[in-house]
């Protein structure tokens, strides 16, 4: 097994990816651009240790836990690492930097894995000296929690690689999905942002308001995602009439490609919410999408128990 594993960029996913990877037994050791986000990080991590022991999620103690993880502000440190994932800011230029610096420092079989949410892992490819080594690992947020993962083909990548990736992925508690064929956004995010679209053209359009929107989406999808698949559900309620249903729907959907408006178009979008919070609601809503996570998870792992069954 790899006892080492590098994580550059510990911001929100970067933490509960390392949060992950430590309570599965390995060292990570952490990059940070600033000494300062590194505090914050493991400020951060140490949060998400403690919340799961208190779930009785642990099985040893949290600051033994926390003994595995290092803090550092230099990019060299990852020199000794069979792995390494990078999570940093969504910024096409940035992840080129980041992967060429890498290079310069890993070995020519470190497997890199990026955690890039929308750029096609052939386009990370381009430029690089060993593209055959990255792969696409997409994590959910909360990555410590969540079973989601993506496994991404890159065109240059070795499924060698991948496959490395898929055994490991079982071990961090994840339920890997392979993509053997590279596609901008993946599976499950041209999936939700599909929905999102169609979400800002009703909003946008006057035709329910964002609370009506939010209760359809948890009250309807909400009731089966969790446990079924389109694939399944439609299955289970009737396929005919889904395909009488999407002759009629499908011309009448939104399909624009340009930012809609509720995003502020054009401004800075840092600290944009669509509803307001006080800082107070606004952790209160945080804890209770963790907590809310960790229950989910432990239901439709009784189901898919139950599902093995049949
Ligand atoms: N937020 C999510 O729910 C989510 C889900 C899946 C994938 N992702 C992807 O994960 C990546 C990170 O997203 P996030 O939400 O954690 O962003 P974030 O802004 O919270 O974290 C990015 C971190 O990377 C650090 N960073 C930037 N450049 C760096 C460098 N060169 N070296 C070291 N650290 C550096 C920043 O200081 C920051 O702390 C993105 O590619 C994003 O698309 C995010």
């Amino acid at each position: 097994m790899v006892k080492e594993i590098g994580v550059v960029g510990l911001g929100l996913m970067g933490s509960s990816i390392a949060c992950c990877l430590l309570c599965a037994g390995h060292h990570v050791v952490g990059i940070e651009s600033k000494e300062e986000n590194g505090t914050s990080a493991l400020h951060r991590i140490k949060i998400l240790l403690e919340d799961l022991a208190l779930k009785e999620k642990l099985t040893e103690p949290a600051h033994q836990i926390l003994g595995r993880l290092e803090i550092s502000t230099l990019l060299s440190r990852m020199a000794t690492m069979e792995l390494v994932l990078e999570s940093i800011d969504e910024e096409i230029s940035v992840k080129h930097q980041l992967l060429a610096a890498l290079e310069t420092c890993v070995a020519e079989t470190t497997i890199i894995g990026s955690n890039t949410s929308s750029i096609a892992i052939s386009e990370l490819q381009q430029h690089m000296q060993h593209p055959e080594r990255l792969i696409g690992i997409h994590w959910g947020e909360p990555a410590h929690i969540s079973r989601f993962m993506e496994v991404i083909l890159g065109k240059k990548s070795q499924a060698v690689y991948a496959e490395k990736i898929l055994s490991m992925a079982v071990k961090w508690g994840k339920e890997p999905v392979y993509i053997k064929k590279d596609i901008q956004g993946f599976v499950a995010n041209r999936l939700m942002y599909a929905m999102f679209r169609e979400a800002f053209y009703l909003l946008e359009n006057g035709y329910a308001s964002m609370e009506d929107i939010d209760r359809a989406c948890q009250n309807d999808m909400g009731l089966w995602m969790g446990f079924l698949g389109p694939f399944r559900y439609m299955d289970l309620t009737g396929v005919a009439a889904y395909a009488k249903a999407a002759e009629e729907l499908f011309p009448q959907l939104n399909n624009q490609s340009v930012l809609p408006s509720t995003f502020q178009n054009g401004q800075d979008l840092h600290g944009q919410h669509f509803y307001s919070y006080t800082k107070k609601e606004k952790i209160h809503w945080e804890k209770m999408f963790l907590d809310y996570s960790s229950e989910i998870m432990e239901l439709t792992s009784r189901y898919k128990e139950r599902a093995k069954e049949i």
